[in-house]
């Protein structure tokens, strides 16, 4: 009889916005008159931008002759699309990345649930308390999280690091010494980044220790402030310590088009092995690339035209991230996030849990959104509304929740 892997069985539910998505449906359902605005998972709204679609459908027609047909692409991703973001990216930002540090893939969250299949089952993962569930579920895959304990909601291996309003939602340097650091800036669900200076704190931390930061930036196209870092490998010494993920999803709207890469320096190095040898064998191996066209659109990001074009659907995201925020404020809301990422993270009225608020967010202003608690124990008592709406919607989510009977004053 063949024997699955059981730490599967040790996942608690199912995946946080699958079990919204269902909830929702069956609210749907139920009360099908009933205008439904969703600001639960963060799925952009804005069509892709005239000179992306444009690639695209060049690069659907080239596909069509045999001259300019593609078939599979290149292991680690065309050079064309690597060198333009080893130059965008990295060299103008002064960092020291060459284009076969870059490995071109569907997405940050598959490279972000994957990277762990290259270290030992024994390690120790340390991620912030709220985090993106995918981190601690993929760990758990794998094994490497121990038991789950279901009254505190924490797995026994996993290092946890609180982010409350306490420390500003700032990971401290954590007590027990991790093997794997997830960081992710600007952080999703707070909305929080980290300075370079308090960067450095962790990339010294990890040299320091041996330890590897795993550094989700798919959000780093909504910083606004100077002093925030857009990649890890602006901080001195992250080299030797950090692997960062990057999308196309957040800042070019290719949540449904897919793209994204990883940069794993060639001076990454532990035990003796470069880090980059092992993921090229793991990428070859279990990938097939990115399609030709997709990484076409994925260059015309940076096209001159392109980068005007995503810079206003940026801030047209960023407008709905004010709405909400001040909205939130004047109606008496306790509200975080929002400047420097399109995520606001709210505590919710005295008295209610996340998933409690969550359902009187749906019946009474029919607006879905995350409860705190999906990302972690730490997030409990806080929710999470996304920027990523239309406008129109943005808007009109924030006067329906002004006016929810049960919170008037
Ligand atoms: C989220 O809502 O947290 C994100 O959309 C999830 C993701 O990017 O995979």
């Amino acid at each position: 009889m063949v024997k699955i892997n059981e730490n599967y069985l040790k996942l608690p539910g199912s995946y946080l916005f699958s079990t919204i998505g269902k909830k929702v449906n069956a609210y749907i359902q139920a009360h099908p008159d009933k205008r439904i605005i969703r600001l639960g998972i963060g799925d952009v709204t804005q069509p892709i931008a005239p000179a992306i679609t444009y690639a695209l459908h060049e690069a659907v027609d080239e596909m069509g002759h045999k001259e300019t047909f593609h078939g599979y692409a290149p292991d680690l991703g065309y050079g064309f699309l690597r060198e333009i973001i080893a130059k965008e990216d990295y060299a103008a930002r002064g960092c020291n990345i060459s284009p076969d540090e870059i490995f071109i893939s569907d997405g940050a969250k598959s490279d972000c649930g994957n990277i762990q299949e290259i270290f030992d089952e024994s390690c120790r993962i340390a991620v912030c308390d709220p985090v993106y569930p995918v981190y601690v579920d993929s760990n758990a895959m794998a094994g490497r999280t121990g038991e789950y304990e279901e009254e505190t909601g924490r797995w026994s291996r996993v290092i946890y690091m609180p982010c409350t309003a306490h420390n500003h939602f700032v990971p401290e340097l954590p007590q027990e010494t991790p093997d794997l650091i997830y960081l992710c800036v600007p952080n999703n669900p707070t909305g929080t980044t980290l300075t370079r200076d308090q960067l450095k704190v962790w990339v010294d931390y990890a040299n320091q220790k041996g330890a590897v930061i795993l550094y989700d930036a798919a959000y780093e196209a909504y910083i606004a402030q100077d002093d925030v870092p857009h990649s890890i490998f602006e901080i001195q010494g992250a080299e030797t310590c950090a692997i960062e993920f990057r999308s196309f999803s957040k800042n070019a709207g290719f949540t449904g088009v897919r793209l994204g890469f990883t940069v794993i320096p060639k001076a990454l190095e532990r035990g003796g092995v470069a880090l980059h040898s092992l993921w090229a064998r793991r990428h070859g191996t279990k990938f097939n690339g990115a399609p030709y066209i997709v990484q076409k659109a994925g260059a015309a990001v940076y096209s001159e035209e392109g980068k005007a074009q995503l810079k206003e659907q940026v801030a047209y995201y960023m407008r709905n991230a004010k709405t909400i925020y001040t909205g939130l404020k004047e109606a008496g809301y306790e509200v975080y996030g929002g400047v420097n990422a399109p995520y606001i993270w709210l505590k919710v009225p005295e008295g209610m849990t996340s998933w409690e608020f969550f359902d009187r967010l749906l019946e009474e202003a029919g607006v879905v959104g995350t409860p705190g608690s999906g990302f972690g124990p730490n997030g409990e008592g806080y929710f999470r509304l996304t920027a990523f709406g239309t406008y129109e919607n943005t808007a009109e989510a924030i006067e329906r929740m002004k006016k929810m009977p049960s919170l008037k004053k």
